[in-house]
């Protein structure tokens, strides 16, 4: 989708802002969101969907939308809400409900394809305009593994609106969708289809130029395998991961920070091109040969440094 004429296109200082943590909020829980915004999450995800029952809705969505209003100021920790599947009946009135509050972005759950974004951004740009609000200011992040037939698409999101974020995914909607008896085999490791889902995301993510959000961890007791699991989320090319208690933001944001040794070789494989031959391609670094791809991937690293601690 291109953006139409007379489109704002948002601030690409926004757009690119690191979703390093994410911490989720059942949105019926006043008391739960005023814990939350004391924490160093770079952003909350309000959920309207699985985490509040059915007869909760509406307050959920009346406390959404005055915490919303209340915390207009996202420069420190942006504000995001997980509404309801498109393909439900309380979408489009938690759209309704929220958009008012200019929420950061939308989580959408139970994607079937990109062409689920697509018609998110359709039914935002309505609501930006009845409410005056800069139009594709609100991103979309995708949850794209959570339905079978939607494990065939992940190839679909390059390109599809100018609000895509990123792209996350979730075992527990699959397996359910599944009739898995569980997710897990025995020892704890996923079971392959999820590993599956996992590697397809990140895939998905990278092609389509935008960030790849790493899932929850449910023991949010145990620090140590925490820290282990986002270190090997980070290695794997994940720039983020999502939280669903208070406690796991510390760690999630100290296992996505590069080490200062990571920093300084960074900053040396970077000053090797810099002082290499005008247009070298290769070069080397104590012994060691260098090309693009360890230029880009330095290039990277020190920006979304400079971006989590300035931004
Ligand atoms: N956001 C904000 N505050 C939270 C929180 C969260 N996700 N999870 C727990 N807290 C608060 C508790 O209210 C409690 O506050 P208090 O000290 O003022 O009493 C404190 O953190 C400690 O909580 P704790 O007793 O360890 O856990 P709990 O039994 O209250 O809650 C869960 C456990 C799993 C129910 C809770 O973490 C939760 O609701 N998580 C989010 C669930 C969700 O959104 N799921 C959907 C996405 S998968
Ligand atoms: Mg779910």
């Amino acid at each position: 989708m291109t953006p139409k004429e007379g489109h704002k296109v948002p601030n690409p200082s926004t757009q690119s802002a690191p979703l390093r943590s994410l911490l989720f909020v059942p949105g019926d829980s006043e008391k739960k969101m005023t814990k939350a915004q004391g924490t160093q999450a770079s952003g909350l995800i309000l959920d309207l969907e699985d985490s509040v029952s059915a007869d909760r809705t509406d307050t959920a969505r009346r406390l959404v939308r005055e915490y919303l209003l209340g915390h207009a100021d996202r420069k420190r920790q942006q504000v995001w809400v997980r509404i309801n599947a498109l393909s439900t009946a309380m979408a489009l009135p938690d759209l309704a409900a929220i958009v008012a509050g200019a929420p950061d972005g939308i989580m959408l759950p139970k994607v079937g394809s990109a062409q689920d974004v697509v018609a998110l951004d359709h039914y935002l740009t309505a609501l930006e305009q009845r409410e005056g609000l800069a139009l594709g200011s609100i991103r979309i992040l995708p949850v794209v593994t959570e339905t079978p037939e939607a494990m065939f698409t992940l190839n679909s999101y390059k390109n599809c609106s100018s609000r895509l974020a990123g792209l996350t995914w979730g075992a527990e909607d699959l397996s359910a969708a599944l009739g898995a008896a569980s997710n897990r085999v025995v020892g704890g490791e996923y079971e392959f289809t999820y590993q599956l889902a996992r590697s397809l995301c990140l895939l998905g993510a990278h092609a389509a130029g935008v960030q790849a959000i790493e899932t929850i961890s449910t023991n949010f007791r145990d620090h140590e395998a925490l820290l282990s699991e986002v270190r090997a989320s980070r290695r794997a090319g994940f720039d983020g991961k999502m939280a669903i208690h208070p406690d796991q933001i510390d760690t999630i944001n100290a296992g996505f920070a590069p080490s200062d040794l990571e920093l300084a070789q960074a900053r040396a494989i970077v000053q090797a091109f810099e002082s290499a031959k005008l247009g070298a391609g290769a070069v080397q670094l104590d012994g060691r040969m260098l090309d693009k791809p360890h230029l880009v991937q330095a290039l990277r690293m020190l920006a979304s440094s400079a971006e989590a601690n300035h931004g």
